[in-house]
């Protein structure tokens, strides 16, 4: 993890992402995720998918991590990283790029990870190109 930028904490975001992984309630898909956060200020958060007998409610470890981003009292996304045990690049469901997209900008980093480290890093923008966001609402909302 030498050559990425020192300024993404990927090796921080890695291990929190992994310790919380390890914590994930994956009883039906047996797919564990972790997420981590890395906020312009330089706070960590992490989240793991908690899934449940009722399939459809259950929540995605970057919906987890953004839960606790904003419990702790911050908005902005500077880095995000997911890690899972899928030989391909896992990277955010369709859902979860939305929900990223809300706390972040079109050059906020997202790294895609498995087990042994960094498979691949990605933008917001490649990851949702021409999104909707907060911004879209300006004049609309009160
Ligand atoms: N999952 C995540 O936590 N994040 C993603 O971006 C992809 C999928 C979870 C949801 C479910 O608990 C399990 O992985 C299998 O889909």
């Amino acid at each position: 993890m030498s050559t990425l930028p020192a300024e993404h904490r990927v090796s921080d975001l890695f291990a929190a992402a992994v310790a919380v992984q390890a914590r994930a309630y994956a009883p039906y898909s047996h797919f564990p995720v972790g997420s981590s956060i890395l906020t312009p200020s330089g706070k960590i958060y992490s989240g793991c998918n908690v899934e449940n007998a009722a399939y459809p409610v259950g929540t995605c470890a970057e919906a987890g991590a953004i839960a606790a981003m904003i419990a702790g009292g911050d908005t902005e996304i500077a880095v995000l990283l997911t890690v899972c045990d899928s030989e391909e690049v896992g990277t955010c469901c369709g859902g979860c790029r939305q929900r990223v997209r809300e706390f972040a900008s079109q050059s906020t980093p997202i790294y895609a990870c498995g087990p042994d480290g960094v498979r691949a890093v990605f933008t917001m923008e490649t990851l949702l190109p021409t999104s909707f966001g907060p911004e879209n609402l300006s004049g609309f909302v009160s």
